[in-house]
């Protein structure tokens, strides 16, 4: 089958990557590699938008291309690779940074969050993350983005700079210099909330690591965190996010891990208390985990054979990527090298 359509994504390598990055994201790019011709970073450029450690990032960045396949990431039906290693991206982003109208930028709901958090530390890179996330779509003509609830913003940012600023602009025949990219957010796992706050997002930033379920935590530390995530008092269980909202993100989880759709999972929890469901929710979170578990112990007693995925990855990312970024500097003006 030809593959006609393009996806793109990433994941920032920031931490142990949770069930919320898994459901939201990687859940589908394994899906779409079937049917699309599908492009996969780790991107490290933006893990240093924050404060970091250097050893820590490196070891993340590898961990996390390898939890990309544990998840069935296939390097044989997708291209996986490194954002940092394809230069393209950050020389993309400056191009579009001198296009970009600040103000756009400040309305970034993200920004507004992660700067409150930093106070006089914030960096320009903060501010300036979605541009470089725009230049990361951008490169590949990706017709399709799968990303979580929280990156829709970013994604509209990315179209308007598509074809406000570049198109519109710069297209001389009315053919687009660039595609404009549609997000894929899928209504179940969008937005996997917190263990300990059913108002909040599931996140590898937050403090209290009781909060989130990572991809490697062992059978232990998944039960002992079910068992300590936040309930409610009233009788029986329901999928209500306005009145009920850890019930209704425990059991949305227990209905995608477990692989039962949500009218049976209602039908199947209506009369149960915490103590009957929450051992349910543990089983099949502990199930679904261990094979990513395993294949991810293998990936990472062979490096080597990594190192060898991601290189053939960047080598496929490359092309594309050089292409794009040559036809936009063409557009604006910039001289080409022969
Ligand atoms: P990041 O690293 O925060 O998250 C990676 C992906 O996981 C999704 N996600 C969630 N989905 C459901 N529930 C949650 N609690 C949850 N938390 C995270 C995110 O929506 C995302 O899809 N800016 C991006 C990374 C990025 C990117 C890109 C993504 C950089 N360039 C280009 C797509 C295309 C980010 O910080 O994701």
């Amino acid at each position: 089958m030809t593959k006609t359509q393009r996806v793109l994504s990433g994941v920032q390598p920031t931490g142990a990557l949770h069930l919320g990055n898994w459901l939201g994201a990687i859940r589908n790019w394994v899906e779409l590699q079937q049917t699309h011709e599908t492009f996969v970073c780790v991107v490290d450029l933006h893990a240093i938008t924050v404060k970091h450690d250097p050893k820590v990032l490196s070891k993340n960045t590898l961990n996390t291309a390898a939890l990309y396949i544990a998840c069935g990431m296939d390097p044989h039906k997708s291209s996986i690779f490194i954002q940092s290693q394809i230069s393209a991206h950050s020389e993309l982003c400056w191009l579009l940074n001198c296009l970009t109208p600040l103000n756009w930028m400040e309305r970034m709901i993200q920004f507004k969050e992660k700067s409150l958090k930093q106070g006089d530390n914030v960096s320009i890179g903060l501010l300036d993350y979605p541009v470089l996330m725009a230049a990361d779509i951008l490169l590949y003509d990706a017709d399709l983005v799968p990303v979580g609830e929280d990156q829709k913003q970013h994604l509209e940012l990315a179209r308007d700079i598509a074809h406000q600023r570049i198109n519109a602009r710069f297209s001389l025949d009315g053919n687009p210099i660039l595609k404009v990219p549609k997000p894929l957010i899928l209504k179940d796992g969008a937005k996997v909330m917190s263990l300990s706050d059913g108002l909040n997002k599931m996140s590898k930033s937050d403090p209290n690591t009781n909060s989130r379920i990572t991809l490697l935590d062992t059978p232990e530390v998944v039960s002992k965190k079910i068992k300590r995530a936040k309930t409610d008092s009233h009788i029986g269980l329901q999928f209500d996010n306005k009145n009920r909202p850890e019930a209704n993100n425990l059991l949305t989880l227990y209905s995608i891990l477990s692989g039962k759709d949500r009218e049976s999972v209602a039908k199947e929890c209506a009369e149960m208390g915490w103590g009957k469901f929450k051992p349910l929710l543990t089983e099949a979170t502990i199930s679904s985990l261990q094979p990513i578990q395993s294949k991810y112990v293998e990936l990472m007693k062979d490096p080597t054979e990594l190192e060898k995925i991601l290189s053939k990855g960047r080598k496929e990312a490359e092309v594309v990527a050089e292409s794009t970024l040559r036809r936009v500097k063409s557009a604006l003006g910039i001289k080409l090298r022969n």
